[in-house]
């Protein structure tokens, strides 16, 4: 048996959270999403968490288990030893359990106008990207938009406001993608007090990633263009 503690808080009714405990048997193979939904079959139906595609790809089932934040249908209970203690995202408001709004989240995300942006014609057909060109964004096109990041960085909890390393990955991935042409209205969507400069290169969304993403970097890659972009504009070339 492995002894699951699950955080629970249902702000419509609780004062305060709590740690409900659960025995799980310990079959082989199993996730802690396969053990959250066992609790939920059989041991407490009103146990709130979110989980979709069980294969690591949509990124809905992120949470806080056993001091890291992971996906739950990725992570096996096996190595995590015989006690489970899980937590929901941080930083977001809990709607009930392991589930936490997400608006701010998403709000950020929209901000970086998350769709190519080019000051050419578009292509009547598609858009050709060289190997070479496609390598250059090759890792950051991997993320999920799952939350581990968001979760882990003491800079989103101190500042509700900061675009996050999410965000700014993805901005990465525009930035850095030969099909999108205009680097003005880019930069200017991170260029300012809570874009990528408050990123203080604290390096915990690249330790949480389940995509083994380096947003630390992608980030400190997009200081150096904004710099240098900035420095153009000042020189006038
Ligand atoms: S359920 Fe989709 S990533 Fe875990």
């Amino acid at each position: 048996m492995a002894t699951f503690h699950i955080f629970r808080f249902d702000p419509t009714k609780d004062k305060t959270i709590r740690f409900d405990r659960f025995e799980v048997p310990d079959k082989k193979g199993l996730t802690v999403l396969d053990g959250l939904y066992y609790i939920l079959e059989n041991l407490d139906g009103s146990l709130a968490f979110r989980s979709s595609c069980r294969a690591g790809v949509c990124g809905s089932c992120a949470m806080h288990i056993n001091g890291q934040y992971r996906l739950s249908c990725t992570t096996s209970v096996k190595p995590l030893g015989k006690n489970v203690t899980i937590r929901p995202l941080a930083h977001l408001p809990v709607l009930k359990d392991l589930v936490v709004d997400l608006t701010n989240f998403f709000r950020h995300y929209e901000k970086i106008k998350p769709y190519l942006i080019t000051n050419d014609q578009p292509p009547k057909k598609e858009f050709i990207q060289q190997p070479a060109q496609r390598k250059k964004i090759e890792s950051l096109i991997d993320c999920i938009l799952c939350g581990a990041c968001y979760g882990s960085c003491p800079v989103a909890a101190g500042e509700p406001n900061y675009l996050g390393p999410h965000a700014l990955l993805k901005a990465a991935r525009f930035i850095f993608d030969s099909r999108d042409t205009n680097d003005r209205e880019r930069i200017n969507l991170i260029n300012h007090n809570l874009g990528v400069f408050r990123c203080h290169t604290i390096f915990n969304c690249q330790q949480v990633c389940p995509k083994k993403i380096d947003p630390s970097e992608a980030i400190a890659r997009m200081k150096m263009k904004t710099v240098w972009s900035k420095l153009r504009g000042f020189f006038g070339s």
